[in-house]
């Protein structure tokens, strides 16, 4: 069971998560949030899922995870003009806001792989899924849907990267609640930062990106390329050094070269 009152005392958020809908289970919390007619509209509201029978995962892949064990959720934000200009900058800012709490909490180091997976130990113990609608070029809602392996002791199944959870890496089972509400509070300070040009979320996030200057290969549509991971640039692309100089690179699956 997930605790709603030790959730409550430990959040200290203004908005997000103060619209709270936690549910036994639904498809995909991120389809849900992302549908207008379901009737969710609240800017801020987090609906948290035991089990999700189409939980989605970047790049069509499903996302795998044992009911009562884990956190997956998503947010909605609705009317934020000012995030809506940089939403790649959320994604960086949710990807720090969970390493930060898990480190703030567990004392467990964290390392961040481009775009959006936070490992441990090299190991995958979350992943972000952004998705959004747009009216003509202006983005109307968006939904950050995050899965975070937190108790399960044994992650059988597909995946992109060795996955791991909390419980495996620390030994012991930890509290979902006091770890979500450290998310969010984390998260909104951090969205509130780039509302106001504050603090620099690539920076702080390439601090934590060990694979920055390591030769690597990443799959972009369907075509791997190999080179070095040079940097990450302000909006929050890949930029690779290959023989024949740099290049940008949008979307895609980042291993060791
Ligand atoms: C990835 O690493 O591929 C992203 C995984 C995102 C999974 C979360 S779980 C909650 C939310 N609802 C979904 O259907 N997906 C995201």
């Amino acid at each position: 069971m997930f605790d709603l009152d030790i959730f409550d005392i430990k959040l200290n958020t203004d908005y997000i998560g103060r619209n709270f809908i936690y549910a036994d289970e639904v498809s995909s919390t991120n389809t849900l949030l992302m549908d207008k007619k379901s009737g969710y509209n609240v800017n801020g509201t987090v609906m948290l899922a035991e089990k999700q029978t189409k939980g989605k995962g970047r790049k069509d892949r499903v996302w795998q995870s044992e009911p009562n064990s884990n956190l997956t959720f998503s947010i909605l934000l609705t009317k934020e003009e000012l995030l809506f200009k940089k939403p790649n900058l959320i994604n960086f800012a949710a990807a720090l806001s969970i390493a930060n709490s898990i480190e703030n909490l567990y004392q467990l180091k964290t390392e961040l792989k481009w775009p959006n997976d936070v490992l441990i130990d090299g190991k995958k113990i979350s992943g972000i899924l952004l998705e959004s609608a747009s009216q003509g070029s202006t983005i109307e809602r968006l939904v950050i849907g995050i899965g975070i392996n937190v108790n399960q002791n044994s992650l059988q199944g597909i995946f992109n990267y060795p996955p791991s959870s909390i419980r495996i890496e620390l030994g012991r089972i930890v509290e979902r609640e006091k770890l979500l509400a450290e998310f969010l509070n984390n998260f909104e300070a951090l969205l509130e930062k780039i509302k106001n040009d504050k603090g620099d979320i690539i920076e702080d996030w390439k601090a934590k990106c060990r694979m920055i200057g390591e030769k690597i290969s990443i799959i972009e549509n369907e075509k791997e390329k190999f080179g070095i991971f040079y940097d990450v640039d302000e909006e929050g692309f890949l930029i690779l050094k290959t023989k024949d100089g740099l290049e940008k690179i949008h979307f895609g699956d980042v291993g060791l070269g």
